[in-house]
């Protein structure tokens, strides 16, 4: 009988060790295996080293693989201590951090008699204080401080901080992200249409990836946001962090593995986060992404050793008041987000809103935007954040005593145009004289060619014409032409990811595509460089480009009119009428054709082009149902230098699914990242799917991974489009195909075979091996190049909601981004607006 309840107290102690904390519990920082663990040892609370630069602080933080989602005290003072810190359950049920004795109270739970009898972290990650009855009187939960996990709900009581910058959930369902509780520079608001009216709205990271918001007015859960591996499989824990650098990121970290992934983030651009560079610091990009500065040599970083906390005058502005003059920063603007905006707006010139500024006392900066608004912003608070980018279409001013000293780089620029400027005059005089005899001779060859001929000017006009038709050089089209022959762009065929798509018919009564660019910031010269390319560039595969305007503002490509519209129109479109399904044979044709043209593109053609933007809405079909890819070169038109990180990825948007990984952990993109496009793109043409739809059919996995299961178990008719059952089908193609779509959608992109590789697959010249599954090695890459505490080098990537499917059960609203509060963003917002469909 002793032996027994011996046995029974045993056990009791045994699991209360293992999950509940009883009053007088002490954790140590010294001692490294003393940890609060949750039952299945999935989340546990202890002291974590996570300052690098500082081996003596520790933080009682609860961490998944070590990854802390929760730490006492960080919203109040940091919550660091050193090695005499600990954290005490006292007797009376308060939960105490101190440091050295016991006196020094860094936190705790004001929970101090209260009736506080358990302490438990459970398996959510939830550390909750509880009665002898089994009430909550405290959660870390309910006192978030940077991170949600899935199964925490989070309020619009609740914050989560990190340093100067917060996030908030608004009871109309927006999302709002603060810098110092006061400028709001995300704000992310439900699509007005849906019209709801929320009564208690809460937001919620669901397992598979999708952040949810939860509301009793709502029958379903609005998804929000989807992380770019939601429904992937694997034990993986998503959750929502508002990192360091004012940024809002979802991250993905497999169990066991110590690492995260990058999975979503709110500001694809990262230099709109205010203050990211402090006050008077400007933020741009170098190769490995935002970096800080000082607008000019009248200024000094406040901290040489962290360029993040901002730029001080070196002569202040008081000490010369009569002599405040005017720094000018082309291509930057100051950010303006709301409620500082309604401050200073008001329409003038470039030399008034600097002049505006000097004479305005209150006036420390001011924004001149050159989009054609002509909208000036003046900065009265002190506190400036600064963006320079060559793209961005503004000037700015800043107020400073003395004469203003650029940055190095661009004092050796303007040196160079005074070396330049300073042609000695007889070389000048020489030249001119040249020219005038150069042309008087050419105009007087063309006169003799011309009447030796006996022929009109007209006709050498028309000739000259056709030498341009024949050479398959570029025709230059002027403004008023295209208009004319859109009918002032009346007749729209589509949007896509760079402008709006119109009909046109020529002067020679050919019917053409004339897309209207949008967001192009390149100068004329450039632009003509890039349609020199992509005009040279002809396939059979390849959309012809005939033509082009350059003229002011406007950006026109003239392509080759396609009679049967984009391939997603009969792959995806719900009313498969007669003549609207495409046959396997014709399909099969389809995704050869497409392979060869983008192999065309990658190693056949002079200059190399990735295409980045490999899709079926990219894929045009002709009157015989040739493939044709469109919209090539044009990646590199709107992303002129090395701005990958703002431009691309803001671009490519809408069309996450097709997105090899490497662009969300911001590696190199190459040829190999059309490859993984080129393999979903397959795989939906073979399946009628979208590659990342879910639902029941696909077992509720997207659809790229069911595919792959059903792949392995030899089950091909499961992923063979259902509605080709009824014809006769080449299965040997049908494998071929499928192997080769997961080939190409390989993680690693060495394992991917070259297009050239994937046509002769497709023909049947090689024998395919059996490929791996697509993410085999889920973790181990995107985890290898980001860490826990790099935040400052990870991407800048966001995802948006991809196209629901129909048949899931969740209700799914359009948020739509505010980031960009200026107009100054035209590009990046109309791209948004254009690639959603
Ligand atoms: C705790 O530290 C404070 C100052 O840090 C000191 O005044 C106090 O005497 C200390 N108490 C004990 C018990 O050591
Ligand atoms: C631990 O428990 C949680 C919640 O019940 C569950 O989601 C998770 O898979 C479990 N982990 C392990 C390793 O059993
Ligand atoms: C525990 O707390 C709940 C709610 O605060 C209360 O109703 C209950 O009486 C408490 N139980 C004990 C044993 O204190
Ligand atoms: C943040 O706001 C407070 C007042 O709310 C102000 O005193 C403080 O100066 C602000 N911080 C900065 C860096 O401007
Ligand atoms: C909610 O967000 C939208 C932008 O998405 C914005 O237009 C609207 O003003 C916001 N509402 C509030 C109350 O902040
Ligand atoms: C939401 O509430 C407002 C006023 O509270 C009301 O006018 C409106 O009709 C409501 N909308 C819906 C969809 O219930
Ligand atoms: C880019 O900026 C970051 C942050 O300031 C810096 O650490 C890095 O060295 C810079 N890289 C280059 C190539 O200048
Ligand atoms: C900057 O770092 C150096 C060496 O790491 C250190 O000696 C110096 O005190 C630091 N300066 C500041 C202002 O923190
Ligand atoms: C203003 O500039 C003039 C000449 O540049 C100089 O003589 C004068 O001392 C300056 N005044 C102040 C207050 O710095
Ligand atoms: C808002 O929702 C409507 C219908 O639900 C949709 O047609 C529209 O495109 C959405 N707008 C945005 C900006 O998401």
């Amino acid at each position: 009988m002793k032996l027994i309840s011996i046995i029974i107290f045993t056990v009791i102690v045994i699991t209360i060790q293992a999950a509940d904390i009883l009053p007088g519990s002490t954790l140590l920082p010294s001692n490294s295996n003393s940890k609060w663990s949750s039952p299945n040892n999935t989340f546990s609370l202890s002291f974590l080293q996570l300052d690098p630069t500082n081996q003596n602080t520790y933080f009682a933080a609860i961490s998944y693989n070590n990854i802390p989602i929760w730490i006492a005290g960080a919203n109040i003072n940091g919550g660091a201590v050193d090695s005499s810190g600990a954290l005490r359950f006292l007797t009376n049920g308060d939960l105490q951090l101190t440091n050295g004795n016991s006196s020094d109270v860094v936190w705790s739970s004001r929970t101090a008699n209260r009736g506080v009898s358990l302490a438990l972290v459970d398996d959510n990650g939830n550390l909750v204080l509880r009665n002898g009855s089994g009430s909550s009187l405290w959660s870390s939960f309910d006192n978030p401080t940077d991170t949600i996990v899935p199964s925490q709900s989070f309020s619009i009581d609740h914050v989560l901080r990190s340093g100067v910058y917060s996030f908030r959930l608004r009871n109309n369902g927006n999302l709002s992200l603060l810098w110092n509780n006061s400028i709001i520079y995300y704000n992310s608001g439900l699509n007005s249409s849906a019209n709801v009216n929320l009564t208690s709205p809460s937001l919620r990271m669901q397992p598979i990836g999708i952040l949810s918001l939860f509301d009793p007015s709502l029958s379903n859960p609005l998804n929000v946001v989807y992380s770019s591996d939601y429904a992937d499989e694997g034990n993986i824990l998503r959750f929502l962090k508002l990192d360091a650098d004012g940024n809002l990121r979802i991250y993905s970290s497999t169990q066991g593995s110590g690492t995260q992934s990058v999975r979503w983030a709110a500001l694809t651009d990262q230099c709109q986060v205010f203050g990211y560079c402090g006050n008077f610091g400007v933020c741009s990009y170098n190769e490995t992404g935002p970096a800080c500065g000082c607008p000019s040599l009248n200024f000094e970083l406040t901290d040489l050793n962290d360029s993040r906390k901002g730029c001080k005058r070196k002569v202040d502005l008081s000490n010369c008041p009569s002599n405040a003059t005017m720094l000018q920063l082309d291509h930057a603007k100051f950010l303006t987000y709301p409620p500082e905006l309604s401050e200073q707006i008001f329409s003038a010139g470039i030399s008034a809103c600097r002049f505006n500024c000097l004479v305005n006392g209150a006036c420390v900066a001011s924004t001149s935007l050159a989009d054609g608004t002509g909208m000036c912003y003046i900065k009265q608070p002190n506190f400036v954040s600064g963006y320079q980018a060559s793209t961005l279409p503004s000037t700015s001013f800043l107020k400073i005593c003395g004469p203003s000293m650029p940055n190095p780089s661009v004092v050796s620029e303007t040196v160079q145009e005074k070396k330049r400027g300073r042609v000695p005059g007889w070389v000048v005089a020489l030249v001119v004289v040249a020219s005038l005899l150069g042309l008087i001779l050419l105009e007087g060859g063309l006169w003799w060619w011309c009447f030796r001929n006996n022929s009109k000017f007209a006709s050498l006009s028309s000739q000259y014409a056709l030498l341009e038709y024949a050479s398959g050089a570029p025709v230059q089209f002027t403004f008023k032409e295209l208009q004319r022959a859109t009918k002032g762009f009346k007749e729209k065929l589509g949007a896509g990811g760079f402008g709006a798509v119109y009909r046109a018919v020529l002067a020679n009564r050919s019917v053409a595509a004339v897309k209207q660019l949008e967001g192009i910031e390149q100068g004329e010269k450039q632009f003509r460089m890039e349609v020199a390319t992509i005009s040279s560039t002809h396939h059979l595969n390849l959309v012809r480009l005939i033509g082009f305007c350059s003229e002011g503002r406007h950006r026109l490509l003239v392509y080759e009119f396609m009679k049967n519209c984009s391939l997603d129109k009969f792959l995806f479109s719900e009313d498969h009428l007669s003549g609207r399904l495409l046959n396997w044979e014709q399909r099969f044709n389809i995704a050869l054709g497409t392979a060869r043209g983008i192999t065309y593109l990658h190693e056949e053609c002079r200059d190399c082009i990735v295409h980045c933007d490999i899709k079926p809405e990219n894929i045009l079909l002709d009157e015989n149902y040739t493939a044709k890819v469109s919209d090539f070169g044009l990646a590199k038109l709107i992303n002129p230098k090395d701005h990958r990180h703002r431009t691309l990825t803001s671009h490519v948007r809408g069309t996450r699914g097709y997105l090899a990984p490497e662009w969300l952990a911001n590696l190199p993109i190459t040829s190999k990242s059309d490859v993984y496009s080129y393999g979903m793109v397959l795989l939906e043409i073979v399946s009628g799917k979208r590659n990342f739809e879910v639902s029941e059919e696909t077992n509720r996995k997207k659809c790229s991974l069911w595919a792959y299961e059903e792949f392995e178990r030899g089950n091909m008719e499961a992923i063979m489009d259902k509605k080709l059952s009824n014809q006769e089908i080449d299965m040997e193609q049908v494998i071929r195909a499928i192997q080769v779509s997961f080939w190409c959608i390989q993680e690693q992109p060495s394992q991917r075979p070259t297009m050239g590789k994937v046509v002769q697959m497709l023909e049947g010249i090689f024998e395919i091996d059996q490929p791996p599954a697509p993410r085999a090695a889920e973790g181990s890459f995107a985890g290898a190049i980001l860490n826990a505490s790099s935040t400052s080098a990870l991407s800048t990537f966001a995802a948006s909601a991809p196209a629901p499917s129909s048949s899931s059960s969740f209700q799914t609203v359009g948020f739509q981004s505010s980031a960009s509060a200026m107009n100054v963003e035209r590009q990046s917002s109309s791209l948004l607006h254009s690639e959603i469909k």
